[in-house]
């Protein structure tokens, strides 16, 4: 009797707190039926730069740094090394125009009978090597007088070998060797002996190391890890090759996507713009090798289903550097540069730059439907400039879609002004970059809403929450968790307006942790791991459930964008037949919400919720502790076509439902 009484009373009481919690939960609608704007495929996407090793050291498999000698010292990231009393040199030659792309290599000389002398290779801040894995090493070779014998050694931080080959039978003329090895154990900070045994005389240049397991087994190919962590965002674009390096310090530094293309041995290698940008910052090995090139940057965005989105310099070098232009009347290899470029995406293989993109191993078209103009440049300058190409562009392809500069910040004369010229103009899309407080974030939720629908249509091509420094050692601490909060908040107003803002991505996309020049960004690394921030487990939830229209979602009639710290947007999945909330509660406090699922198809009688969430703002992920905020998932009934949930302090929560048919 006493447990029958017990059991009653727990009931009783839950009865009267579910329906106090309700009596308190914020109202909010959600029109089922009301289909708004269609959300673009391609909404959410990446944003990808040759900043913070990101390519070269990061993204580009290759173990081996400064393969070529080309770095401005050619023994940069090499040491002399003896064994067994061995003895050599090495003497540093310049072909000149004789190839003058890659015009130096390295001259072998060993003068010992016994022993052997070499060249170690420290890789990016150490190599990362895997147990039980395969390595290939290549390299050019060409005998010059003896026999010698190269010995490659892979050697753990404890000085223990891990990985041996051998190769040899050189003859007189260039060509390239090749050996494997399987590594015994596991080390994120090895190096590599480059052995030459004598006497004799060899000539070497492209020493190269790769792992066998690259993204897709593909040679010259990627680090799996990571771009299995950009294929795992779905992005529906893929933004390259950045950023401030599209411009490059001076016109002579900017990218030129067609010397990073054909044979990995011919692509002249510069210096990276961010090797000397920031003095606290300063990495002089960081140069482009250009081993991940326009060729891979497609394939990259195919591979991982994202429309390619190239950014070409407008004949104009960063303004916060030297600002140099082309003039106007000598802009035509620029433009024609952009036109070719269409051509290697798309054109026919007997064409000459589809038959490059055909001998590259990718006979198909890659489909390419837009491009940038320029990247954040502002004034008289670039409005010029941009006229010169769209002319051009839009005469030959008026079929792809021109982006435009909008300057460097969101607000402000130079991005009144562009924003007014572009829009005269007719531009296609603008681009918007917001590097800003988490505070401007959750204020500008509703920038869009007032947006002009008959303008140009946005592309929000750059934006990160930044918090003000606290000073700590981790290189991932900037990712904290109000920062991804703050962009959550600010990205349902990015989707409830979708017919204008039709693409956005945050930036920059990767870091090492041992070689950074920026942060915050989306995922770090080091030679071995990687961990996505809690920005990157936002992006990934936004684009993992972006259905295809949006839909009202309203509290007391009004779009919820701040009011009680709350920022809402929904959407339907008209393919799936499934009703998407995102709802972001940035208060420290838990707020109980009820949404009313108001529509002629009645929903099915449960939804799922995922949801990121801290009680600490400052809570970031580390390589150590990798998934302090992650993803949570879990399940609820629908009543009445209602659902009640309370939603967690600091949240961001994704209901799924699906519509009964
Ligand atoms: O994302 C880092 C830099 O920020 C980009 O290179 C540039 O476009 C912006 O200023």
């Amino acid at each position: 009797m006493k447990k029958y009484f017990i059991c009653l009373s727990i009931v009783l009481f839950s009865f009267y707190g579910f329906s106090a919690f309700s009596q308190q939960a914020k109202k909010l609608t959600v029109l089922t039926d009301t289909k708004g704007p269609a959300i673009p495929k391609a909404m959410w996407g990446i944003f990808f730069e040759d900043i913070n090793f990101s390519a070269d050291g990061g993204l580009y498999a290759e173990l081996i740094k400064n393969r070529s000698f080309e770095f401005t010292k050619p023994l940069m990231g090499w040491k002399e090394i003896t064994a067994n009393g061995g003895a050599g040199n090495t003497l540093i030659i310049n072909r000149g125009e004789a190839n003058a792309n890659n015009p130096r290599f390295a001259r072998i000389t060993v003068k010992t009978q016994a022993g052997a002398y070499g060249l170690a290779n420290e890789g990016f801040r150490g190599m990362g090597l895997l147990k039980d894995k395969k390595y290939n090493f290549s390299i050019l070779a060409r005998k010059q007088s003896g026999n010698l014998k190269i010995r490659i050694e892979a050697i753990g931080v404890d000085n223990k070998l891990i990985g041996k080959a051998e190769l040899n039978n050189f003859t007189g003329e260039w060509a390239k060797y090749t050996a494997s090895f399987i590594c015994t154990a596991t080390d994120a900070k090895a190096h590599l002996n480059v052995y030459f045994e004598g006497p004799g005389t060899v000539d070497v240049d492209m020493a190269s190391l790769f792992p066998q397991d690259t993204y897709k087994g593909r040679p010259n190919g990627l680090r799996a890890d990571l771009a299995e962590k950009l294929a795992a965002l779905k992005p529906g674009f893929m933004r390259f090759p950045g950023g401030c390096i599209v411009e490059g310090r001076d016109l002579a530094n900017r990218y030129q996507w067609k010397k990073t293309v054909g044979d990995i041995g011919d692509r002249e290698l510069i210096i990276n713009r961010w090797n000397t940008e920031f003095a606290n910052r300063s990495a002089p090995d960081y140069f482009q090798s250009y081993g991940l090139g326009f060729f891979e940057y497609f394939q990259l965005a195919e591979d991982i289903g994202a429309e390619p989105l190239p950014i070409l310099n407008c004949g104009m070098a960063c303004q916060y550097n030297t600002g140099e232009v082309v003039p106007l009347d000598q802009i035509d290899p620029f433009i024609q540069d952009a036109l070719d470029l269409v051509e290697f995406a798309n054109g026919a293989t007997s064409t000459k730059w589809g038959g490059l993109r055909a001998a590259m191993g990718h006979p198909k078209p890659f489909n390419l439907k837009m491009m940038g103009v320029g990247n954040e440049q502002w004034d008289e300058q670039y409005l010029d400039r941009y006229k010169l190409f769209a002319k051009t562009l839009k005469a030959k392809y008026p079929g792809i879609k021109l982006i435009t500069s909008s300057g460097p910040s969101p607000e402000g004369k130079r991005f009144d002004y562009l924003h007014a010229e572009l829009t005269k103009e007719k531009a296609d899309f603008l681009d918007e970059h917001y590097y800003q407080a988490p505070e401007w974030f959750m204020n500008n939720a509703s920038r869009y809403d007032n947006y002009d629908r008959k303008g140009p249509k946005i592309f929000a091509g750059e934006y990160a929450a930044h918090i003000k420094d606290t000073k700590n050692n981790d290189a991932e601490y900037k990712n904290t968790w109000i920062s991804a909060l703050a962009e959550a908040a600010f990205m349902t107003g990015l989707e409830r307006n979708a017919d204008v803002v039709q693409m956005a991505s945050y930036a920059p996309l990767l870091a090492h942790v041992d070689a950074w020049q920026w942060r915050p960004d989306l995922i770090w690394f080091d030679n071995l791991r990687s961990v996505g921030t809690p920005n990157y487990y936002v992006q990934q939830l936004y684009s993992t459930n972006k259905g295809t229209h949006v839909i009202p979602i309203k509290m007391n009639g009004n779009i919820i964008a701040g009011k009680d710290s709350l920022y809402s947007s929904a959407s339907i999945d008209a393919d799936m037949h499934q009703l998407i909330i995102k709802i972001v509660n940035t208060s420290a406090k838990a707020q109980a919400v009820e949404f009313d699922l108001q529509g002629k198809v009645k929903p099915k009688k449960t939804y799922s919720l995922v949801t990121l969430s801290s009680a600490d703002k400052f809570t970031y992920n580390t390589l150590d502790a990798p998934t302090k905020i992650s993803p949570v998932q879990r399940s609820g009934n629908i009543a009445s076509g209602k659902i009640l949930s309370n939603l967690e302090p600091m949240s961001v929560n994704v209901f799924r439902v699906s519509l009964g048919i």
